[in-house]
């Protein structure tokens, strides 16, 4: 069996989806989760892009004792300098550098010849190679570069010192037969490529990342770069829990193995959805609400002859815990973190306070707590801003004959202010209501409501997408009342935008 070693790149590739920016607190408890997880090589950020992202990165790279971390760099001597600066106190650190070699990137982006861009492969990998012993080459937009140069950069690489070499899909443009294809040369072609790791990036615009992830792996890849629910530029990367899934359920084609614990995938697959805000489709592969839902009588009557009918994963085996009643108002302290850690989480006493009031509250209004209450309360408390405005109280009249009306109170460092609005319904005479006390215009671009669990008294979840200033951001809130839940998210949503704007990346032109 081979062995394939998982990159993990949802704090970078992930994070630079619209919308999904994390702070330091969420990407932390993000990277912790990912050790827990199991993957080998955690991507933390891109060093060189703002003073948070480098924070952050040190953070994780002090934080982690049992992954490589890394950091992203152009092949630029300044990237370089940024990225090392950020892992170097990382058990094992690893740089990433990367230089486009498609005619396209070159001629228009770069605005560099062949000639140049080999020449700077040469002298930045060498450059790194002078601080760091793991040192990653990413041929950006080696799908659509000519292959006999491509072996000549990635040759150049490795005569430089590179240890890894990384052939990323950049725009999502390859199949998996042309992967193969192309794979195959190039393994056939770059002098010493038995000497390296060979990895694969794969982007979905055409919804082929993880097919042409799996296939690189059949010809011969031994990392696979991926993130979280495939969250990722555009259409996204390859997600995790596919590729792992795929390679363990037909373990007997692939014939490689790798060192995820699966039962840590569902909650993972939470937590970075929560901290986000990026909702799981019902229907995505391995982690969506509907993945193991058998809905017609055929299904059903299978499943319950023989499970291997129709399910060729059981939810166990990504963690999905049972919905079963497990506490109650009466229930203690103790109980609660036997059953957080019977889920598997390990909080901290503070963490574990937190939650604890959380769930008294909750227990005053909700019967019975079951798992998903609980996980709920878990990941919005591991995933929250601390800082910023926070919903002290409301009163909303609506009905279908009058205008509704909002009054709120939200908090800002223990002052107290409000604010009262008229609105077309009960949401949007609240979110008026608190942007007449902020003082900005957030818009809302979008809304959502779903609830966790069944029953009247289930907990709510809100979802919002604001914009503001240009930028997008999303807010989430729970609670059993849905105008509560709502206010919740909105003002999530606005903790986020002001802290994002203050903390804007420098413009890097040629970002990937
Ligand atoms: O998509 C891409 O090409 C990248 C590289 C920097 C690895 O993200
Ligand atoms: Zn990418």
């Amino acid at each position: 069996m081979k062995r394939i070693k998982i990159f993990d790149t949802t704090l970078r590739d992930g994070e630079q989806a619209p919308g999904c920016s994390m702070n330091l607190h969420e990407k932390i408890e993000v990277a912790k989760q990912l050790e827990r997880l199991g993957v080998d090589i955690i991507e933390a950020g891109f060093a060189i892009a703002s003073p948070g992202d480098f924070e952050s990165i040190s953070m994780v790279a002090k934080e982690l004792k049992n992954n490589v971390v890394c950091s992203l760099a152009r092949a630029l001597e300044k990237d370089i300098d940024a990225a090392w600066g950020s892992v170097r106190h990382a058990v094992s650190p690893r740089i990433h550098t990367f230089i486009a070699t498609s005619p396209v990137h070159m001629q228009y982006k770069l605005k560099m010849t062949p000639e140049q861009v080999l020449e700077r492969t040469a002298a930045m990998v060498a450059y790194a190679k002078k601080y760091c012993p793991d040192v990653e080459f990413s041929a950006e937009d080696a799908g659509r570069s000519d292959l006999e140069f491509l072996s000549k950069v990635c040759s150049t690489a490795i005569k430089a010192g590179a240890t890894v070499i990384n052939i990323p899909d950049t725009v999502g443009y390859l199949n998996p037969a042309e992967i193969t294809e192309r794979l195959t040369y190039l393994m056939n072609h770059i002098d010493n490529v038995e000497t390296v790791d060979v990895s694969v990036h794969n982007h979905n615009d055409l919804g082929l990342a993880t097919a042409n992830s799996l296939a690189a792996i059949l010809v011969g890849a031994t990392q696979v770069e991926c993130t979280i629910n495939g969250l990722g530029e555009r259409a996204g990367n390859a997600a995790l829990e596919e590729i792992v899934m795929g390679l363990i359920t037909r373990k007997q084609l692939y014939q490689a193995e790798c060192g995820i614990d699966t039962r840590q995938i569902y909650r993972t697959s939470r937590l970075v959805s929560t901290v986000t805000g990026m909702q799981i489709p019902a229907n995505k592969a391995v982690v969506g609400q509907n993945a193991f839902a058998h809905e017609s009588g055929i299904h059903q009557h299978g499943v319950m002859a023989e499970r291997s009918t129709y399910e060729i994963m059981t939810p166990q085996s990504i963690g999905i815990p049972q919905n079963k009643m497990i506490l109650g108002k009466h229930s203690g302290k103790h109980a609660l973190e036997e059953r957080l850690v019977a889920l598997g989480y390990q909080l901290t006493e503070e963490q574990l306070t937190e939650t604890f009031e959380a769930f008294k509250k909750l227990a005053d209004k909700k019967k019975t707590i079951m798992d998903r209450d609980l996980e709920t309360l878990v990941e919005h408390n591991e995933g929250k801003i601390d800082e910023g405005y926070r919903l002290d109280s409301f009163i909303i009249n609506s009905g279908n004959t009058i205008d509704a009306t909002a009054s709120v109170k939200i908090s800002l460092d223990g002052k107290v202010l409000s604010g009262v609005s008229l609105g077309s319904g009960p949401i949007d005479a609240g979110f008026t209501a608190i942007n007449s006390i902020i003082g900005e215009d957030f818009e809302l671009e979008d809304y959502s409501l779903h609830s966790i669990t069944e029953g009247e008294d289930a907990l709510g979840e809100a979802v919002v997408k604001l914009s503001y200033k240009g930028k997008a951001v999303t807010g989430r809130g729970v609670s059993t009342d849905i105008v509560e839940a709502s206010l919740r998210a909105y003002l999530n949503g606005v903790n986020r935008a002001l802290r994002d704007f203050v903390n804007v990346k420098e413009d890097i032109d040629d970002r990937v």
